[in-house]
């Protein structure tokens, strides 16, 4: 017993590991700087976070909606992501001028080119609003009537924050809406595109490196942002200029040492660090492996047919790339939960979770019925989550389904309308008119996925959780998916541009010829089928899940007193600090922590796909051509690993030294370690970061456009 209980207090001792959080910036003074400093780090909480102050805060970017940048000059010029950046350099690419191919430099603020619906947000003030959120909400009040308080509530607080002033504002949830923060924005609508390298160089090692270590691409490129001359937010204009930002991120060339202070500052999007062993079991053992199962089996089948035609290989280049990429994410998560033991690793702290609250009565009141509740929403939700994973991963993999799928929701739209209803339908209309199915289709390679996909549908879901018209239509072909798929595939008019493009463009006239379509048939009847059986019950779920969440995060914080809790990234503004580190990814193997040009003339290629180098990089390496941005063994320094907390988001979040100084764009995580979105193995999860000095080098040496860095403040 004593054994036990002296292992469990270890465990529950270590769950805030050296490391570990993506912490809140307003937040720093009060819960993190000391432990900061103890690091290493030489600023204090107000420069990076302050609300009167210039601070570190007033040059971080939310930039496209998903991702970071960081402000390097007093002329509004930003640095993200060639990721990132990556549709805007395809929207500006064409056959003659493939900026995708080539890179892009602007050799003067005119060849700057305005990019439209690209965004970039600076975060003004944040704010604890949980009181005011919350008021007006009694012991007695039902969930519903909660729900309207809290709504209403928001509403409120939301306008009322930004009346009079051009910011916008919005407020979230945290700790599973046992806090909320208000956050002040200012979001900037003219962004123009500075510089991005080839994507032999952004993207130099492709799909095959992606969430790898060791790595050797320079994702970046360069954006600006423009004002009116306010310096306020504007729509795009030939007379806006270049934005003066509040701070300027100085960059240092100077390098950085294994065990060096690091610190992330950006927009992570979505953890769960706080689930139950009954979910960290569901996505380990069940959803990961399945969807990772599903989509290996559409990804070889894609990329079987793009080795086969160039054709085929454009047009499904970013489908692929975007399937892939997660595909990549969830096979490391789930190896990596399982590597580190992660349900046990649970079990063992909801165990200790309980004899804290044992000798309580009042606690056991509040928590005693916990674990069992969340044992039993998930023996049904994990049934329903599996649903809902065939049906995003399995049947709308599907493109010919994907496509009718959208047809099913205009097709209820013109009924609506139909009955005098005032609806969005034409809008609707509009909207599916410009997304161009057919831009990134082959037919021959959707019939093949159609049979897969059906397939793994016939093996893994029972008849008595299948849509009735989907169930008979299988039986009526005694299970064979090839035969099922040739019927569909001879009597659509799905499939084909011409007839799927007349049929939007009279929208109104096929009604009947689509609704006897057998491809429109049996998507309607899965849509029909999951919006009233699937879909409604899952968010109920979620729902009772996310209330006992709430309740779970109120008992960790009351029953483990010392430990510091840090909410969930939910696309705000955070900052993990680490330190450069290395790792060791199995038994008898041991990375460095940086990479090197070198490394990029090892793997290179030539004429490959992912591995080839351009002439020029390669006459730059033979000449030892470095510059200033050489390390102190004359090698150019290309990527390096920490051990920051991040997660999709971070992507172009500036990596700063101790002294706020910016040495790296943060733009991926190791494959060992994607499962921190889960749960952080400190001795596994590592950040990957550019190294700020090719970047430098690239964009001075290589593209020629040196002028740029007379902007910027360099620390030498
Ligand atoms: N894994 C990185 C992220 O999650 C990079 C993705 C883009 N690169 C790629 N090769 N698909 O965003
Ligand atoms: N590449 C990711 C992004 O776009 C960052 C990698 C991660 O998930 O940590 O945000």
């Amino acid at each position: 017993m004593k054994q036990t209980l002296l292992t469990l207090t270890l465990i529950v001792s270590l769950t805030i590991k050296a490391d570990e959080g993506m912490w809140l910036p307003q937040l720093l003074n009060a819960m993190n700087i000391k432990d900061m400093k103890k690091n290493g780090l030489k600023l204090t909480a107000e420069q990076i976070y302050s609300v009167n102050k210039s601070s570190l805060k007033d040059a971080i970017v939310q930039f496209a909606g998903g991702c970071t940048a960081e402000i390097v000059s007093n002329q509004g010029l930003i640095l993200t992501n060639h990721h990132c950046g990556y549709s805007a350099i395809a929207y500006h690419s064409t056959v003659e001028k493939d900026y995708l191919t080539k890179g892009f430099w602007a050799m003067n603020k005119n060849e700057e080119v305005y990019t439209p619906n690209l965004n970039a947000t600076i975060i003004q003030r944040i704010e604890d609003v949980t009181a005011k959120v919350l008021k007006g909400i009694t012991a007695t009040s039902t969930e519903a009537k909660k729900d309207s308080i809290i709504k209403s509530n928001i509403k409120i607080l939301e306008k009322e924050a930004v009346t009079g002033t051009h910011y916008e504002s919005f407020i979230k949830p945290f700790f599973y809406g046992n806090e909320y923060y208000l956050f002040v924005v200012e979001t900037f609508k003219d962004v123009r595109m500075v510089g991005a390298p080839p994507s032999a160089i952004g993207k130099f090692g492709g799909e095959t490196d992606n969430w790898m270590w060791p790595r050797h691409n320079a994702d970046f490129s360069v954006f600006r942002i423009y004002a009116n001359k306010d310096n306020k937010p504007a729509e795009y204009s030939a007379d806006n200029v270049p934005y003066k930002p509040k701070n300027v991120i100085p960059i240092s060339i100077k390098g950085y040492n294994q065990g060096d202070f690091t610190m992330v500052y950006g927009f992570p999007g979505r953890t769960q660090e706080y689930l139950s062993s009954y979910a960290v079991d569901m996505v380990m053992n069940e959803s990961d492996p399945l969807k990772v199962a599903l989509r290996e089996k559409r990804l070889n089948i894609m990329n079987a047919d793009m080795l086969q035609s160039d054709a085929v290989r454009i047009a499904y280049a970013s489908k692929y790339a975007s399937v892939a990429n997660y595909y990549k994410k969830w096979k490391g998560e789930m190896n990596g939960l399982k590597n580190y033991d992660a349900v046990t690793k649970k079990q063992l702290f909801e165990q200790q979770f309980n004899e804290a609250m044992s000798s309580d009565p009042a606690k056991k009141e509040k928590y005693g019925n916990l674990f069992p509740q969340l044992q039993k929403v998930y023996a049904e939700y994990r049934i329903l989550n599996k649903q809902v994973d065939y049906y995003s991963e399995c049947l709308m993999a599907i493109d010919a389904f994907n496509y009718a799928r959208f047809y099913t929701t205009l097709t209820n739209e013109l009924r609506k309308k139909q009955k005098g209803a005032n609806n969005t339908f034409e809008t609707t209309l509009a909207e599916y008119k410009k997304m161009g199915f057919f831009k990134n289709f082959n037919k021959p390679t959707d019939i093949k996925i159609c049979e897969a996909m059906l397939n793994e549908y016939i093996k893994g879901v029972p008849s008595s959780n299948r849509p009735f018209v989907l169930d008979s239509f299988i039986l009526a072909n005694n299970n064979d998916a090839k035969k099922m798929t040739d019927f569909l595939y001879s009597n659509t008019n799905f499939v084909d541009k011409e007839k799927a493009e007349a049929m939007l463009n009279d929208f109104e006239k096929y009604t009947n010829l689509y609704e006897r379509d057998p491809v429109y048939y049996i998507t309607s009847a899965i849509v029909k089928y999951y919006s009233t059986s699937v879909f409604p019950q899952f968010q109920y779920d979620e729902r009772e899940i996310n209330e006992l969440q709430k309740l779970y995060i109120q008992g960790q914080k009351e029953m483990f007193k010392d430990k510091k809790f840090y909410p969930d990234a939910n696309s705000t503004l955070r900052v993990a600090y680490g330190k450069v580190n290395n790792y060791k990814p199995k038994d008898g193997v041991e990375y460095k922590h940086y990479t090197t040009l070198d490394g990029i003339m090892e793997k290179y290629v030539p004429n490959d796909e992912e591995f080839d180098v351009p002439e020029k990089l390669r006459d730059l390496y033979a000449k030892k051509d470095y510059g200033p941005y050489a390390d102190k063994n004359g090698k150019l320094p290309v990527a390096f690993t920490a051990s920051n907390h991040t997660t999709g988001g971070n992507s172009g979040s500036p990596v700063f030294n101790a002294k706020g100084e910016l040495i790296g764009t943060n733009f991926d995580r190791n494959w060992e370690g994607t499962m921190s979105d889960i749960m952080y193995n400190p001795n596994q999860c590592r950040n990957i970061v550019l190294d700020v000095r090719y970047t430098l080098f690239v964009i001075d040496k290589f593209a020629g456009a040196g002028y740029l860095l007379n902007e910027m403040k360099l620390v030498k």
